[in-house]
């Protein structure tokens, strides 16, 4: 796939981006260290993902003498994951900024259809005047995050990005069709899906592999 078709896509390339989700793609990785992995992608996507956020100029005193440096605000933040597997990825964006909100969206993928269906949404107030950053790790059809991005919208949110650890071609193409205002930061771009819209070669169901309910 030509990513230059959709430039608001950003492909995270950095070498350990790539060996963490390595690791994630092991069906040996069993969920008490595919979990914590999870986390540090999340984390490392987040320094990205995040890389314009504005600073303050604040006034602190350092042992020496006083002096006015950057302070990161983070009430104008709000970190959204769509359940379950999104979750996953939480701890580490609020790790990195603990003042940020957190909302949630509920949807999970009809195993026929592959159509999302929504069953859970509490998000802040004040969404509108936030940079709204979705996390889900799997983008595969793009039906659920697209949307998780309406539900943001009908809910306010005007600033809005998505961070995903893997994504396939027909899910980023749905996706940027829908959204191509939307920056979507991917850390691996699949193959394809196969016949039941999962990733290959993907990891499996990611919300199976965070919290242990696979079989
Ligand atoms: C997974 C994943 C995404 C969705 C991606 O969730 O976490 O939300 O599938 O697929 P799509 O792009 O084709 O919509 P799932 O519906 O399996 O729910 P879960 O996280 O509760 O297991
Ligand atoms: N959801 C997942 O968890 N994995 C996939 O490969 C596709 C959708």
């Amino acid at each position: 796939m030509d990513l230059s078709a959709h430039p608001n896509v950003v492909l995270l390339e950095h070498p350990l981006l790539k060996h963490k989700i390595s690791i994630l793609r092991n069906k040996l990785t069993p969920t008490s260290e595919f979990r914590p992995v999870v986390k540090e992608i999340a984390m490392m996507e987040a320094y990205e993902a995040l890389r314009d956020l504005p600073t303050v100029p604040t006034e602190i005193e350092t042992p020496i003498e006083k002096t006015v440096q950057p302070m990161v605000v983070g009430h104008n933040l709000c970190f959204v994951p769509i359940l379950r597997a999104g979750m996953g990825m939480v701890d580490g964006f609020t790790e990195l900024i603990p003042t940020a909100h957190v909302g949630h969206i509920g949807l999970y993928r009809d195993e026929a259809t592959h159509e999302p269906h929504e069953y859970y949404c509490k998000l802040p107030k004040g969404l509108e005047d936030m940079e709204v950053y979705l996390l889900d790790p799997m983008l595969a059809t793009g039906g659920s995050g697209i949307d998780a991005i309406k539900m943001l919208r009908k809910h306010g949110a005007k600033h809005i990005h998505f961070v995903c650890i893997i994504a396939a071609p027909e899910g980023v193409e749905a996706f940027c069709e829908a959204n191509p205002d939307v920056p979507l930061y991917i850390g691996a771009l699949d193959r394809q899906l196969n016949e039941n819209a999962y990733i290959c070669p993907g990891l499996g169901d990611a919300g199976d592999r965070i919290f242990g309910t696979q079989n």
